[in-house]
Formats: C-alpha cells, structure tokens, sequence
C-alpha cells in the first residue's frame, strides 16, 4: 500500500514508522519544515524508546520518507492518514479542529484516484462526517471514503502498542474502505490483533470513552488514597485487592499527583463538551476533571506539610516533570501546576528530568534545571519525585542524605518503601501509605 501520513508527531511518526515496518510505502508529511529537516537527517524530534532505529532502518531500506510537500505523496496514495494534533480549543474546551479541516482541505485538492482518508487523529463525534463533506464541497470529482481509525498507543511503549494493540478500531460502512484497511493492517492480524469494524461515529466515541473511563480509574484510585491516608490503610494494596477482581482489573489503579499530557486532559473536556452539546451531561466524567484539577495543588500541601505549611525560603527538588516516563512530552504534565503552587508558596524550585528539560524550559524558564538528580537534591529542604522514570528508582539514599539541608523526600509515585526510607532516617510521604514515623508523630 501507498500511505501518505499528514502530520509527524508522535502519532504520526510512529504510525508512519510501523506501516514502513509492515512494508508499506510511506510518506510522512509535515508543516513543520525543522522537523522534516532533522527527519530527513535522520534526528528523531521526540524521545519516544527505539524509534531512532525503526526510523533509521525503514528510511536506508527507501519504504519511509519524510516531506514538507503533501500533494505528490497524497495524489500517489492509497490511503491518507489525518494525525494532526486536536488541541482544547482556548476559552471553552472542544477540540480545536482547525488543523484536522486545514489538512482535510490541502488533501481533497491533492487526491487522485481512489482513495481512502483516515482520521487518526483524536476527533470529537461527527468530525469524519465533515471531513467528507469538506472534501467534496472542495473536490467534487474525488473518489474516496472518509474512515475514523482512532488511536491508542502510549507514549513510551508506542511502537510496541502499535505493532501489539489491544484492538484496531475501524470506523466505516464502506466495504470497499473496509478492504484497504484489512490491507494495511493486515500484518498485525498474524499478532492476531482484532480489528472492530463499527460505524465512523461509534468509533469515534470510543476513542473518547475509552479515555474518559481511564481517567476516571486513576482519579478514583487517587481519591481512595486520600481515603487511605486518613483511615491508616495502603492505597496500594486495596488497588491489588480489587484489581485482582477480573471485572476491576488490575491496570490504571497506581495512586499518584493526577493525571495530565497531551490526551487525557484535552480529550476529557472535548467529551464534556460535546455531551454538553447533545444535552446529555457526563456527570460522572465532569467530577473526574474537577477532581483532577484539585490534586495537583493538594500535592503541594502535601510537601507544605512537612514545614508547617509554608515553603518561603524552601528549596524544593523536583524530580521528573515529564508527564510520564520514557517521554520528552510536558503538555499539561502535572509537574507544572505542582512546582507553580511550590512556588506560589514561596519556595525556590531546582529540577531535573532524563528527557523533559528542553521543553520543560519553554514552559518554566525561571526555576533551576541541574545536570542530574544529585545536583538537584544538593542544598534542597525537600525532595519531590513526580516522574517514575527507572533512573529514580534506585537513588544512593545515604548520598541524597548527606548533600540534602534536610531529610524530606516526598515520594508522589510510590516507587520507594515507607519502612525503607524511615528506617534510613528519611522523613518519608508518599500517596495513600501511611509511614509509620508519620503516624507515630501524630499520634503524639
Ligand atoms: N500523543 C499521544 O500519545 C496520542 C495517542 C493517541 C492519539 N493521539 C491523538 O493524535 C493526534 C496527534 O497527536 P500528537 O501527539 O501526535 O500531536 P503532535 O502535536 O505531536 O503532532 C502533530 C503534528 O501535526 C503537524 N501539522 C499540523 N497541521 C498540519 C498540516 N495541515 N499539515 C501537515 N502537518 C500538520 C504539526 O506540525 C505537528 O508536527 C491528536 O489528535 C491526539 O489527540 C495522541
């Protein structure tokens, strides 16, 4: 199959790089002329595990390019996917749709023979169907089939949750459509991936649902460790007691500061917002956002509470701002609420993370970024981990001990034992585990 990707972000790469690895001919697009650029040089713009190589091998073997240009590769193409971003719209909370309608207008003027157009792209319900109407309202002529083909991989595993999905959601009633997807996922079918065929608006809500049902697993998990905290249990093991019940599962119930990145967030106020729309409020869901918003200022209190709730004068070490590990991505990574309200209580904020500083610094130029996680412990009052990158996991305590002013860690995804970190004379809180020094304390 001949497959132009328009927009090369995380999406987009990814796909484009695993349908290269299917053996497809692909063309991966982007407006972003920098970007193709590094692509073309073979510098990878993101941090996402082992796509340097899967790039590199499918770019020497000529089945993956990269242009600025979408015309030539979209007139050539089989099939045309829409990966561009969706961000919340600024003021209400859709999703902005300009740059999904902006590429669906530059590829209706491209297209040439039959051609399939796929959105890729998380779109809110009825998105495909104004897809279809954009292109014929430019194109009259144009022989094609507008297809909903929504995407669920995470970043830092996405190769592998592309090449191995849970499922591949299709949205379309055209049977010739039908085909060519069977055609290019067809690879995929020997991992013996299922691929749904549903309707284009079911399987654009799904996306959505899916979503919107895995916030609401951590935002309840994060509210039954706030329980936790107070009534003397661990958080940790209620998740493996109920997650063990196969109706629960065990995925999606790690306590921490909330969620945040690129898709939770932004998808979770589109869906409100078309349910809002449709006059059938999501009451459920819109208490999961509000809950979410609240934590991250809460786990500032929490750090707050080792110094009788003020931090003036306090150096805070943050480690990891990444919303999640093996990722450079910070949009809406729950570090920058957390270090602003560090901050709004006075403190001096010092960070560090494996791949995140670069983008961290366009968001919070004035805190301090050092070379590693020492340096950031070095002279701090406390320190916060807030990414479980691995590099985290197995800090030198009795280094951190020694270079710290004070002894605080505050640990906000429970990668580190409260009786460990005690015994070794830390002043230790982590999220819905109550230490026993903490206990003892308040018990006096
Ligand atoms: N990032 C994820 O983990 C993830 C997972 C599943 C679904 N999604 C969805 O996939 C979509 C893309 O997300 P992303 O994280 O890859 O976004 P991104 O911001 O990393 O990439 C989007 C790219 O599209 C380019 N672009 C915008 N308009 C263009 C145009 N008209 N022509 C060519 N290029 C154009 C931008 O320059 C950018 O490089 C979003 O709808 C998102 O919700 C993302």
């Amino acid at each position: 199959m001949r497959i132009a990707v328009v927009g090369t972000g995380y999406v987009g790469l990814v796909s484009g790089a695993c349908f290269a690895d299917f053996g497809h001919q692909v063309t991966c697009i982007d407006k972003d002329a920098q970007k193709i650029a590094s692509l073309q040089r073979g510098q990878i713009p993101i941090y996402e595990p082992d796509l340097d190589r899967l790039v590199e091998h499918n770019s020497r073997a000529g089945r993956l390019v990269f242009s600025t240009e979408l015309a030539d590769p979209v007139s050539k193409a089989d099939a045309v996917f829409i990966a561009v971003g969706t961000p919340s719209r600024r003021g209400d909370g859709h999703a902005d749709l300009s740059y999904v309608y902006a590429a669906a207008e530059e590829i209706a003027l491209a297209l040439n023979g039959y051609t399939v157009v796929i959105t890729k792209s998380t779109v809110p319900v009825g998105t495909g169907d104004e897809v279809e109407r954009l292109i014929r309202d430019m194109n009259p002529a144009a022989d094609y089939a507008v297809v909903s083909n929504p995407e669920f991989l995470r970043e830092g595993a996405a190769i592998r949750d592309f090449k191995f999905p849970d499922r591949i959601v299709v949205g379309t009633e055209n049977q010739r459509a039908q085909a060519v997807m069977a055609e290019i996922y067809r690879p995929l079918s020997l991992n013996k991936a299922p691929i749904m065929y549903t309707g284009r608006r079911t399987a654009e809500l799904v996306k959505y649902a899916a979503n919107a049902f895995l916030a609401t697993k951590i935002t309840f998990i994060n509210e039954i460790a706030d329980l936790a905290e107070k009534v003397g249990a661990d958080v940790q093991e209620v998740a493996r007691g109920i997650g063990l019940d196969n109706r629960i599962g065990s995925k999606f119930l790690h306590a921490g500061p909330g969620f945040g990145g690129s898709c939770f967030p932004k998808d979770i106020r589109a869906i409100i917002k078309t349910a809002q729309d449709f006059d059938a409020h999501l009451r459920v869901v819109e208490a999961v956002l509000a809950v979410n918003d609240n934590r991250k200022r809460a786990m500032a209190r929490k750090i707050a509470a080792f110094f009788g709730g003020n931090l003036r004068h306090k150096t805070i070490a943050v480690l990891g701002l990444t919303f999640k590990p093996n990722t450079d991505d910070m949009r809406e990574a729950p570090s920058i609420p957390l270090i602003t309200a560090i901050r709004d209580m006075g403190a001096t904020v010092r960070a560090y993370d494996p791949a995140g500083m670069s983008q961290a610094r366009i968001e919070m130029p004035d805190i301090v970024y050092c070379k590693d996680a020492y340096a950031c412990a070095d002279g701090a009052d406390a320190l916060v981990i807030v990414t479980e990158w691995e590099e985290f996991r197995a800090l030198d305590l009795d280094r951190l001990k020694r270079d710290m002013a004070s002894p605080i860690i505050v640990d906000l995804r429970n990668i580190y034992s409260p009786e460990e970190l005690t015994a070794r004379g830390f002043l230790y809180q982590s999220v819905g585990r109550v230490t026993r020094a903490l206990q003892v304390e308040s018990a006096l």
